[in-house]
């Protein structure tokens, strides 16, 4: 019997896997740098918390969600993303008693039941980050900045963002009842008409060109937004232009989730196809009152790592992830192995990536090794230069040895190696 991972997961091995941690690195640095903190809540959450602020009429609270019965017979559900659990992890540690906004980052998988496909997974992996607790436009415009420079770090150059703004409690209703009105008088099957009553700007996201041809005139939450939303939107777009970030306004951008108000947005990278979102966001200022905390307004993102992952090979950024290894020890016979040992932990401690032959290899097996593993220098340890007391150091790329003294041996190639490296 051979098992394979579950349907839908995306896995991460050497050399590919190199560039999550890259990904996750160059966000983490954006987000320290601005002030940042790192929090680590929990992956799973009992169900109520995601239905109740992601919204019960989401996609993902209706069929998306990871949900079960632990064996205590509470229903728990695998995060399908960052915002709510980490609100509630802010709200439950107190953090929002402190100084506003709480500034926080995480990073870590999430869990979709969705219909697998390129970009797609039902296990994938976001950096998330949120300021909790301000309604302060500049923020808006400083999460986008955080995201946008951390892209641009990767090297990522095509990269358009999507900015637009879904009101508030007292615009978007009647926004809502005019979009309704709209969409009830357009040909549609039962699914569809039933979202109208339900969540009828997510209909504004159907993908069917038989739907997008009716939605053309559908009218749009700019031309609906009540004085303050307006002021509000002007403002995140002023600060993006001082700060030399461009938009494209999207005045049909809607979110997957239910709990945005005001500023939304969305990343996307043009060689991806269907899954071109490679982050997305927005202010989610009631959300903390819909599970129970006091008001914090508050804004956030998160990215997908699998996608951006996808985006730098389609850029062709995939160039080399770490430092190789630098020396390699090939031991002939079980003495030598033991000096080796000592040897390639003394160089590691020196910070000089090194690796070494295992088992049974002989010389010319070790030797090949060496030679695969990228390594500058071959330190080689046979009977005769233990005998000697020595080292033999062999440099790879022009073939030329050199014996040293095996207490010198360390100083030496660190000397060598570190001032290479300079
Ligand atoms: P989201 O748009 O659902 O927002 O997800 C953010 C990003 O995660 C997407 O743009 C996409 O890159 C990636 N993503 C989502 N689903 C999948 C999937 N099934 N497979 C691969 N990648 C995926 C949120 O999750 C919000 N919590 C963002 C946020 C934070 N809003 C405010 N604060």
């Amino acid at each position: 019997m051979s098992f394979q991972a579950p349907k839908g997961v995306s896995e991460y091995v050497p050399p590919r896997s190199a560039l999550m941690l890259r990904i996750r690195d160059a966000f983490a640095d954006s987000a320290r740098r601005a002030g940042y903190g790192y929090v680590e809540p929990s992956v799973f959450e009992e169900t109520q918390l995601f239905v109740r602020g992601v919204g019960e009429s989401s996609d993902v609270v209706t069929r998306e969600m990871y949900t079960f019965d632990d064996r205590g017979g509470r229903s728990i559900t695998l995060r399908p993303e960052f915002t709510a659990g980490v609100l509630r992890c802010v709200l439950e540690h107190g953090l929002h008693k402190g100084a506003l906004p709480v500034k926080v980052w995480a990073y870590g998988a999430a869990f979709r039941y969705e219909r697998p496909q390129a970009g797609r997974y039902r296990q994938f992996y976001q950096v998330d980050l949120e300021a909790i607790g301000t309604e302060d436009p500049a923020v808006d415009t400083e999460t986008i900045a955080i995201a946008w420079d951390a892209y641009r770090a990767l090297g990522i150059s095509r990269l358009t963002l999507l900015l637009n703004s879904l009101g508030d409690p007292a615009c978007r209703p009647v926004y809502r009842k005019a979009l309704q009105e709209y969409l009830r008088g357009l040909d549609l099957d039962a699914e569809t008409r039933q979202r109208i009553e339900l969540n009828p700007l997510r209909v504004l996201d159907d993908k069917r060109p038989e739907v997008r041809a009716q939605l053309q005139d559908a009218p749009v939450m700019a031309d609906f937004l009540c004085p303050d939303c307006a002021a509000h939107h002007d403002r995140v777009r002023e600060l993006l232009g001082d700060i030399g970030i461009p938009w494209t306004d999207a005045p049909r951008l809607v979110r997957g989730l239910d709990y945005y108000t005001r500023t939304t947005y969305e990343f996307d990278h043009p060689l991806l196809g269907a899954q071109s979102a490679i982050g997305g966001g927005g202010r989610y200022d009631g959300l903390s009152e819909d599970i129970g905390g006091p008001p914090l307004p508050s804004i956030g993102w998160a990215v997908g790592v699998d996608r951006i992952v996808l985006a730098m090979e389609a850029e062709g950024l995939t160039g080399a992830e770490t430092a190789g290894t630098q020396v390699f020890g090939v031991p002939i016979g079980d003495a030598a192995r033991r000096i080796m040992l000592a040897l390639v932990t003394s160089l590691r401690r020196a910070g000089i990536t090194t690796d070494m032959a295992f088992g049974e290899r002989g010389m010319k097996g070790s030797l090949k090794a060496a030679d695969r593993s990228g390594a500058s220098y071959a330190v080689l340890i046979g009977e005769r230069e233990q005998a000697a007391d020595a080292v033999l150091i062999k440099d790879l790329r022009n073939g030329e040895q050199v014996e040293v003294a095996a207490a010198a041996a360390v100083a030496w190639l660190t000397e060598r190696v570190l001032g290479e490296q300079r």
